[in-house]
């Protein structure tokens, strides 16, 4: 029987780094991807294949599944776990940067479905998986554009779910609490740099600072 085809993305670090050996280990044909690839060098030790993907480069997405389906024929699995948070206020978060979380957090989750989906479909076969988060169900002050995304992923893999069900593909959502990755890292530099000075951080504000250290 054919090996199953898998692409992880965000699989140079935390969740994506994880997913994929574990895939790896479970006997899957695995693509890990993500924007530094020399961080997946001990993937690549293992046997799986790392390439360089920018989710939110419509370039490189393509030239991404593009190199996989050249090589495999078809992508079976796809595990969307690139992601990040830009936490700050939503008075002080710039548009631009809440664009750049969408482009990362939905788009680029989007654009990849829209490119594995005629393969899976005509084998009748395929697993979408997103990490979403809690925050796609819980909110925080401070987390306001990071939990925009992620409600919005979960709307969006819960239509898309009932779309593909008749075709054989399967839409999953994961829903993960805190797990200790560089994700709080990056959410809470962002948190500094954007509203650790400012006048939100002279309040106090309800259920946030036994939750975030940050301000
Ligand atoms: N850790 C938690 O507590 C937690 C809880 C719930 C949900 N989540 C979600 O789980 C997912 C994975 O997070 P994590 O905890 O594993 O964080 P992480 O360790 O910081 O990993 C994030 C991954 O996303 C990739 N990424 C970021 N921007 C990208 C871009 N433009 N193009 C391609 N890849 C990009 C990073 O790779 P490069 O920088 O190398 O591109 C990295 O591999 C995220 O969607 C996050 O929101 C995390």
């Amino acid at each position: 029987m054919r090996k199953l085809t898998a692409l992880v993305t965000g699989a140079s670090s935390g969740i994506g780094k994880a997913t994929a050996l574990d895939l790896h280990n479970h006997g899957f044909t695995v693509y890990a991807a993500s924007r530094r690839i020399e961080m997946m060098q001990d993937l690549a030790n293992e046997g799986i294949h790392a390439l360089s993907l920018d989710v939110t480069d419509e370039d490189s997405i393509c030239a991404c599944v593009f190199s996989i389906t050249q090589e495999q024929g078809n992508i079976d699995i796809l595990v969307n776990a690139a992601g990040y948070g830009s936490f700050g206020s939503i008075e002080d978060v710039s548009l631009d940067e809440a664009r750049r979380q969408f482009d990362v957090n939905l788009f680029g989750v989007a654009r990849l479905i829209q490119l594995v989906i005629p393969g899976m479909r005509a084998n009748h076969f395929g697993k979408i998986v997103n990490i979403s988060s809690m925050a796609g169900k819980v909110w925080l002050p401070f987390g306001g554009w990071y939990h925009a995304t992620k409600f919005a992923l979960e709307g969006f893999s819960d239509s898309l779910r009932v779309e593909l069900k008749p075709m054989g593909i399967d839409v999953i959502l994961i829903e993960p609490g805190g797990i200790k990755t560089d994700w709080g890292i990056i959410a809470a530099e962002n948190l500094r740099n954007t509203s650790a000075d400012g006048v939100y951080a002279k309040k106090r504000y309800p259920g946030f600072q036994q939750h975030g250290k940050a301000l």
